[in-house]
């Protein structure tokens, strides 16, 4: 059976050669005679799994050691939530810069345990970022949250916030591990995990140590960032089989030339996509130049109406899941790390063929 060029925004493809792996490994993983998924979580086996996991990631992004790396439940809209919890009172303000759908829900989440500044609006369409020197930053505040690529809108941060003080906490969901990033700027970093590290349900929380030990007393425990770093994120069963998928994406990506592969890789595949886009005269991205997302895509047609015969199209060529959000309509094209450069020249060449029969 073939496989499609799958363009989704989340859950988003696999590499191929790691889903290869996990079928070679599911009736026996390395002679225990048993799945993963039917692992102990306390034994030998499953706890190598997840330690090596863990230092993968930290090797990967260089994370210092003064950081824990937290692999929970509840996907980052749980984390909405959390972050709260574990840094607030509820009279204390936490600021928020709101660049589009996933800032704001997490305002919205936000605003039911503290009180929230929403320091910066890109407003409107959400098609740019507002520059720092434009935000009103609350004195004392007690972290400031944003959303460094915005998976709707297709609006990736051209910058790294300078906070000073105040922890900086930031939804990589849709960009982590695209490219190298430095850690220590952030007090907090944490994405959902079906982008670009594993399947759904799981998220990665990467949490400065001294910002453990903050949480409100009346904290579900599987949301207690200080509780489950205690416990090495295993206070209750984990989810052990998304772990190990994540695991085996960690390897992958070190086998491809780590962090600096993705970014040439990603680099180009944008670039390509992108300059397929602004060259056509037909196809449109609304996103101001410097704050397009390398992951996220989004572009219409000239009408509405060729929106169907466009992914019907694209859909009998093997590209498929490019439908925009329900949201905002139009098109939207993932370019994930699992996505290969052959998957963007695949869809360029079908748009070229497109424009030329319906232009
Ligand atoms: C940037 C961003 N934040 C948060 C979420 C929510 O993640 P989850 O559905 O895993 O809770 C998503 C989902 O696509 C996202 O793209």
């Amino acid at each position: 059976m073939s496989r499609v060029f799958n363009f989704s925004a989340g859950p988003a493809a696999l590499p191929a050669e790691v889903l290869q792996q996990l079928r070679d490994e599911m009736f026996d993983w390395r002679g225990q005679g048993m799945s993963v998924m039917e692992m102990s979580h306390r034994g030998k086996a499953f706890v190598g799994i997840a330690e090596q996991a863990e230092a993968d990631l930290r090797e990967l992004l260089a994370i210092p050691a003064r950081y824990k790396v937290l692999f929970l439940q509840g996907g980052a809209t749980a984390q909405f939530a959390a972050i709260p919890l574990n840094l607030t009172r509820p009279d204390s303000v936490a600021d928020y810069v709101n660049t589009g759908a996933w800032s704001k829900k997490a305002i919205a989440e936000a605003k039911r345990y503290c009180k929230v500044n929403v320091a910066a609006d890109a407003g409107g369409k959400y098609a740019s970022v507002p520059p720092q020197a434009t935000w009103s930053l609350t004195p004392g505040a007690a972290y400031i949250h944003y959303t460094p690529n915005e998976t709707i809108g297709g609006v990736e941060f051209p910058f790294v916030p300078d906070m000073g003080d105040v922890p900086l906490v930031a939804d990589m969901s849709s960009t982590i591990l695209s490219r190298p990033i430095e850690v220590s700027p952030f007090g907090v970093i944490y994405a959902g995990a079906q982008k670009n590290i594993g399947p759904a349900g799981l998220v990665v929380v990467i949490v400065r140590e001294d910002l453990l030990g903050r949480a409100r007393a009346d904290v579900p425990t599987v949301f207690d960032w200080t509780a489950m770093a205690a416990d090495g994120s295993m206070l209750n069963t984990p989810a052990t089989y998304s772990w190990y998928v994540a695991g085996a994406v960690f390897q992958w990506i070190k086998r491809q030339g780590g962090l600096a592969a993705m970014e040439r890789s990603n680099r180009a595949k944008a670039g390509t996509l992108y300059a397929a886009i602004d060259g056509s005269g037909y196809y449109r991205n609304p996103v101001a130049p410097e704050c397009r997302s390398w992951m996220n895509v989004p572009f219409t047609l000239p009408s509405a109406e060729l929106d169907k015969p466009f992914l019907e199209g694209a859909k009998a060529a093997g590209l498929v899941a490019l439908a925009g959000h329900r949201s905002v309509g139009g098109m939207r094209a993932s370019l994930y790390n699992a996505m290969p450069i052959a998957g963007v020249e695949a869809l360029v060449e079908y748009m070229r063929d497109f424009q030329g029969r319906h232009g």
